[in-house]
């Protein structure tokens, strides 16, 4: 964190353009991709996340914890595809028996044995009774969501101002106008009080409240201890469900930061690393509310006249993922695995917030374990209506500069700390943080 005696910020646009030119006259390449892409893709991408200007870099090649780019340049992969890259590019143990897999079947449209075993393997590490596979993050709380209404008998869903739960459940200003068609009520994060209250004041149409228990793509803004605990104590005391989004904070500890920090959902969504780098999604929990999915004949639901949900989906089970689950959970991954990489996560969060406390620019750092956020704030963003006074000249100064020292982040500031990288690794990206805050310190 930075100190109190901060300069005012000097950035301009002018610095901005500067640095900008800088970028595309690096990126000959790039520049070419990005244009022939727009031909066909509108904005020359297919997600939205991964642009910025003047225009994205494209990669061709990858190995452990570096890219490539299509000029030639090599980066330290610091993103980490948004957590879903936990294990770099070329982690054998997850890719061999993916490829062994492939050997026998790609699509099978049936049953395979990957599937059993790595529901197995979820519901022993994450403690829950029962899940189901989708092949995204954003599926996975859709039907986390209709398995509450569903099961409730109840129209309307809490999630928080600043929450990203999928492509149709955006909520980073607001409910976004594309999202999904449900009742939506919007409480503030991190604000126990005025979301028990409106709690209270929904009770008996609420049927769900969902939660990241620390926003990811709003900033990697952890919950504050109690708020996770109160807000779902007070949704089950009024007989909603508690569906918690550890799409990509489910790598924290040995059970994912719900339970670290104290709580415990009804329904548990999931994504991103678990797929060892192929589509995935998840949700998962109570076996009441989960088995509302059991079409089996053993289970007789519908003969009883007990609520039955049909949930397909062709590439559910799909061999890549799951065989690369069942290695990811069972192998690479462990309990112990994902606490030790949670502690070095944090330890990593402390030097760069030792980095920036030496440099006299409002640069914060905020996070958990191995997912943090570097902001262009004087102090770390305590919610997300703290990330609107971010100095968004510094903030693209910083990624700018990080990305011509070679250190791949996101262009909002998000860094993930991989297993692939070394600790030579984790030095040379402070360096590149020192040396980029130098810089635009003497601008
Ligand atoms: C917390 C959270 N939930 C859900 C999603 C959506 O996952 P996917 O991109 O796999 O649809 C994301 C993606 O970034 C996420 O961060």
């Amino acid at each position: 964190m930075a100190s109190s005696s901060l300069t005012p910020t000097p950035f301009t646009d002018d610095q901005v353009l500067a640095a900008r030119r800088q970028f595309a006259d690096r990126n000959p390449a790039s520049r070419r991709h990005y244009d022939d892409a727009r031909r066909h893709l509108p904005g020359g991408h297919t997600r939205t996340v991964l642009t910025h200007p003047p225009f994205p870099l494209t990669f061709v090649a990858g190995e452990g914890a570096t890219l490539t780019d299509a000029d030639g340049h090599l980066y330290l992969d610091f993103l980490g595809d948004y957590t879903a890259g936990l294990f770099g590019h070329s982690e054998r143990r997850v890719l061999d028996p993916v490829i062994a897999a492939l050997g026998h079947n790609v699509s099978v449209g049936g049953i395979h044995p990957a599937e059993a075993q790595l529901a197995g393997l979820m519901c022993e590490r994450f403690g829950i009774d029962r899940v189901r596979f989708t092949n995204s993050g954003t599926e996975a709380n859709l039907l986390a969501i209709t398995t509450a209404l569903q099961a409730t008998g109840r129209p309307t869903v809490m999630a928080f101002h600043g929450g990203y739960h999928g492509g149709v459940l955006y909520f980073a200003t607001g409910a976004a106008p594309w999202n999904a068609p449900y009742d939506f009520v919007l409480a503030p994060y991190n604000d126990a009080a005025s979301t028990v209250a409106l709690i209270e004041e929904h009770g008996p149409n609420l049927a769900a409240v969902i939660v990241e228990p620390m926003l990811g793509s709003g900033g990697c803004v952890p919950a504050d201890p109690g708020f996770l605990a109160t807000t779902f104590a007070a949704a089950r005391a009024g007989g909603a469900v508690c569906i918690a989004d550890e799409v990509m904070t489910s790598r924290h500890g040995r059970q994912g930061l719900v339970r670290l920090m104290g709580a415990e959902a009804d329904i548990t969504t999931f994504g991103k690393y678990i797929g060892g780098g192929f589509s995935f999604g998840a949700f998962g929990g109570r076996a009441d509310l989960l088995d509302q999915f059991d079409t089996s004949p053993e289970a007789g639901r519908a003969q009883a006249g007990q609520r039955v949900i049909a949930h397909a989906g062709t590439f559910n089970n799909n061999v890549a993922t799951m065989t690369a689950g069942c290695a990811v959970l069972g192998q690479v991954f462990t309990a112990e695995v994902a606490e030790a990489h949670t502690a070095r996560g944090d330890e990593l969060r402390s030097a760069v917030a030792a980095v920036l406390a030496r440099h006299p620019l409002p640069v914060s750092v905020s996070g958990y374990g191995s997912m943090m956020a570097l902001h262009a704030l004087p102090a770390p963003p305590a919610t997300v209506a703290d990330l609107a006074g971010r100095d968004n000249e510094l903030q693209e100064l910083l990624f700018l500069g990080l990305l011509s020292r070679g250190i791949y982040t996101a262009a909002r500031g998000m860094v993930n700390l991989g297993l692939a990288h070394t600790d030579d690794q984790l030095a040379a990206l402070l360096d590149a943080l020192d040396d980029t805050l130098t810089d635009l310190a003497s601008a």
